[in-house]
């Protein structure tokens, strides 16, 4: 057999840390090896398998595509594209009703932060400590983490951090050469960390008294992962721009920077060779229907409260803390979260670390509870009993 960890090995060049095992095929919420071993995903492509792996409507819609039309250019129109970009319109809160259509989270977060300069004129965007927003030279800007972007100096200029969840602190911050806030509603890498609904009624406010534009990132939050279609809802939150990649095709790379009418930016200045493609809009329709549908947000809050309250009836010595918001949910450890990550692995579930302390999941909204009782016990016995 083909010893593909050593291929790959020798010819990628490779930037993440990796986990000693071969995916090859996926279905739900369940993953397998190359040795045909099965594992639970609750890292579900960070984030992406919202739907479960390979959800046949988005496999048909994606089959059917191909078969008509696989690139498009921007400077055309497109039937996919305009469909979903009425079922986004739909789906997104408050009058968000435009969209420029992307590849990734990142994209979105480069535009967001052009898209914002144009409209106001001005320079300068507050952002939060502890926030994630990509690793591209906008997105790193605006990405706190000191380690992610020393290394690449200069970065971009103007952007200044505050405290998450600090008001007074975030409105210091902000000055007459501000044109935008940009927040996560949950600090995904940062920790998940919950957003308070008194700070984002507060910074709302402040951002409408002083003609500021409110940037929301719900790259990682969106699309039913917090129980909500998009996590700002929560909070009634009604942002100008709303970034969003990650499970918003199904699995394929697509994201969308949904914006209200506020925002300008003239034809010509802005563009992606790959952005709305038609197969990953087939993709993106086909599994915002299935959401809908299947009614993901509500399962989302049901088995993120259930997986929760199964946890916090076992004994947590290895616990500090844990935050929840629907199916995302961080474990706070008082140690490091790596030994415990490969222990997971080895009994047969995938799980994430946000930042050094913290064990995150984020498995499909479409997991089973019998698939939640054994994601349970294997966090019981790893985390929670021995030494
Ligand atoms: C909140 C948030 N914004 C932006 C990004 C960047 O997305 P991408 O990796 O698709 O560029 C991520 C990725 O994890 C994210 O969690």
């Amino acid at each position: 057999m083909t010893d593909f960890k050593e291929l790959q090995r020798q010819y990628e060049f490779d930037v993440y840390p990796k986990r000693d095992v071969v995916l090859v095929r996926g279905e739900g919420a369940r993953v397998w090896d190359d040795a045909g071993r099965e594992y639970i995903d609750c890292v579900a492509g960070h984030g992406v398998a919202n739907l479960g792996h390979c959800h046949p409507r988005v496999v048909q819609a994606v089959a059917e595509q191909a078969q008509r039309l696989l690139s498009c250019s921007g400077i055309f129109y497109n039937d996919v594209k305009a469909r979903l970009l009425e079922r986004l319109a739909g789906v997104t809160p408050g009058n968000l009703n435009r969209a420029f259509l992307c590849n990734s989270g990142a994209e979105t977060i480069e535009a967001a932060i052009k898209f914002a300069r144009f409209t106001t004129g001005k320079q300068e965007l507050v952002c939060a400590m502890r926030g994630f927003h990509g690793r591209t030279m906008g997105a790193l800007s605006a990405t706190f983490t000191r380690e992610y972007r020393e290394p690449f100096v200069p970065i971009v200029e103007g952007f200044q951090f505050a405290p998450f969840n600090n008001f007074a602190k975030l409105a210091e911050k902000v000055g007459d050469n501000t044109a935008a806030v940009m927040l996560e509603i949950v600090q995904g890498e940062g920790g998940v960390n919950l957003g308070k609904a008194e700070f984002f009624a507060q910074v709302s406010e402040l951002c409408r008294e002083k003609g500021i534009l409110l940037i929301i990132d719900e790259v990682q939050t969106g699309f039913c992962r917090t129980g909500k279609m998009f996590a700002c809802e929560h909070f009634g939150l009604e942002p100008d721009i709303l970034c969003l990649a990650k499970a918003m095709a199904g699995g394929l790379p697509m994201g969308a920077v949904v914006c209200s009418d506020r925002i300008e930016v003239p034809v010509g200045r802005h563009g992606s060779t790959f952005g709305g493609n038609p197969l990953a809009c087939a993709a993106s329709l086909a599994a915002i229907d299935a959401m809908i549908e299947e009614r993901l947000a509500e399962a989302a809050a049901e088995k993120g409260a259930y997986l929760t309250e199964r946890l916090k009836t076992a004994e947590l010595p290895k616990v500090r803390d844990m935050r929840q918001l629907g199916l995302m949910i961080g474990i706070e450890l008082k140690e490091k979260s790596q030994p415990y990550l490969v222990r997971l692995l080895e009994k047969g579930v995938l799980a994430l670390p946000a930042g050094a302390t913290v064990v995150r999941l984020l498995p499909p909204l479409t997991i089973t509870h019998a698939e939640l009782d054994t994601v349970a016990e294997a966090l019981v016995e790893v985390l929670f009993g021995g030494d």
